[in-house]
């Protein structure tokens, strides 16, 4: 049993009463508009983001320029991520002279890093509003705040904060994602989150539990489960012990809910129940996102990852033995500190030997305050450039000969999009195991689980043709 960090329903309920408050004064009459970066957790809060607005009486925006309200949700993952910032910000100084009115907000995991974020107060005196990941529930208060002609910063840090009980304006109809835990404890040593999202804290299983019977009545089939590191999910009610494998028995067994997925597993913490859980819980998809980083044992250490490549080849197996048809996506660093041509080349034997199925690849980004930052030997950019280079074309070469197994089979699609392309309109969606696949079909189908037939393989998808409905 873990400690259970909640926001009072009374802090809550001020809250509210504060936006109903706005609302009753805006009316519909102005709008918002939200630009995010980063990763599935900050677009995730961008939807709650939007529903405090909604709540204080804002409509949405079609775009930036017809906007009165206009937010910056940031990451600072990576250094370019942050100068991005900076430049669209910036560019916003000629549409505030235009229009005096006009509120900006800067907010997310860079405002968490104080110096960046009082920086950025100095530097754009026509920002309002800055507000970090902890306290986004007291946005009604800080609107208020500006409506009422302040500069509102608040760089709180508490990280005892879970609110229950926002409103989510959701991005999808069918697909959505849930938060089930926050913050991270790992303090990998390239990375920054830890520092601005704050100490590791789970929410209760009971509240995930009625977001989702929910989200089900509401038409939602494909729950995404989100976390920094699901594996150590473990939920705080008191009297019961209810982990990551424990949760996923709990929500396959919601009416309506036909696929959970769920981001991110640290390979440390990647449980034989939770293997054991993919293998039988019929919902649960046959996949898995597992960061390897890199190839070398050597490079692991120094990145406090806490495992082996011996050890993570040992992981796949068991995963590929257990969960037959899965497929496994990752992350990887290249250009660590002191990363030699052989810990590179670990990297390059280790992505031939799991044949992943996607790999998102990053050339090692300086972030300050992390320990990497001020390793000695650190690598110099044309060499991250070429490894980078030579990862990606590794990558593709094993995904191409990987694909040709799906020739002839067949499997259940999620209807995502449609594309209009040479070859007439294209229907696309994932199987279960996350691979896309294209077929001739219109948005009529868009949000069904169709039976696919896969005919050829393109570069990162399948082409295939509708069976049956
Ligand atoms: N909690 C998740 C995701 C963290 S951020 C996890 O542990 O996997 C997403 C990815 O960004 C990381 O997996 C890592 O590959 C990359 N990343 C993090 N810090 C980085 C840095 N300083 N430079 C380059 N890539 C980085
Ligand atoms: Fe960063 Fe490591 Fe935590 Fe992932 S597990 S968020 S890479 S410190
Ligand atoms: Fe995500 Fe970037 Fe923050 S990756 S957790 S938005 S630093």
């Amino acid at each position: 049993m873990k400690k259970e960090f909640k926001v009072s329903q009374a802090d809550i309920l001020l809250q509210k009463d504060i936006a109903d408050q706005l609302s009753g004064l805006i009316c519909g009459t102005k709008k918002y508009y939200i630009q995010t970066y980063g990763c599935q957790m900050n677009s995730h809060d961008s939807e709650k983001i939007a529903g405090i607005f909604e709540q204080c009486g804002f409509v949405k925006a079609s775009d930036k320029t017809s906007a009165d309200l206009i937010v910056f949700n940031t990451c600072c993952v990576r250094e370019h991520a942050e100068l991005r910032v900076f430049g669209n910000v910036g560019a916003l100084r000629t549409q505030k002279e235009e229009n005096h009115e006009l509120i900006i907000g800067v907010c997310g995991c860079m405002m968490q890093q104080e110096d960046v974020a009082k920086k950025l107060y100095k530097r754009y005196p026509f920002v309002d509003l800055i507000f970090g990941t902890h306290e986004m529930y007291k946005l009604p208060e800080m609107l208020s705040n500006v409506i009422n002609g302040q500069r509102v910063i608040n760089l709180a840090k508490n990280d005892d904060d879970i609110a229950e009980g926002i409103p989510v304006i959701r991005n999808g109809s069918f697909s959505t994602n849930v938060n089930i835990m926050y913050g991270c404890n790992n303090f990998c040593s390239y990375c920054i989150v830890p520092y601005v999202r704050g100490r590791e804290r789970s929410r209760s299983h009971k509240d995930i539990i009625d977001e989702i019977r929910q989200l089900s009545a509401l038409g939602y089939t494909e729950i995404t489960l989100l976390g920094q590191n699901v594996n150590s999910y473990r939920s705080p009610d008191a009297g019961e012990s209810i982990d990551f494998p424990g949760l996923l028995k709990l929500i396959n067994e919601i009416d309506g809910i036909e696929r959970i997925r769920f981001l991110t597993s640290h390979p440390k913490d990647l449980s034989h129940r939770l293997i054991e859980a993919m293998a039988t819980l019929d919902k649960v998809c046959k996949h898995i996102h597992l960061p390897v980083q890199s190839g070398s044992t050597r490079i692991l250490d120094e990145m406090n990852r806490k495992y082996t490549r011996e050890g993570y080849l040992a992981l796949v197996d068991e995963l590929k033995k257990n969960v037959p048809g899965i497929e496994i996506t990752t992350d990887i660093i290249v250009g660590f500190p002191g990363e030699t041509d052989e810990d590179f080349n670990d990297t390059l034997t280790l992505v031939e030997a799991v044949g992943y199925s996607a790999a998102y690849t990053f050339k090692y980004s300086k972030r300050k305050g992390t320990k990497a930052a001020v390793m000695q030997n650190q690598v110099s950019e044309e060499v991250k450039k070429q490894r980078l280079r030579r990862l990606n074309d590794c990558v593709v070469m094993t995904l191409k000969m990987l694909n040709e197994k799906y020739i002839g089979t067949r499997g259940v699609v999620l209807v995502e999009g449609c594309d209009d392309t040479r070859s007439g309109k294209m229907a696309f969606g994932k199987l279960s195991n996350f691979k896309t696949v294209y077929f001739p079909g219109d948005e009529s189908l868009i949000g069904q689980y169709l039976v696919v037939s896969i005919d050829e393989v393109m570069n990162n998808s399948l082409k295939g043709t509708l069976v049956s409905k």
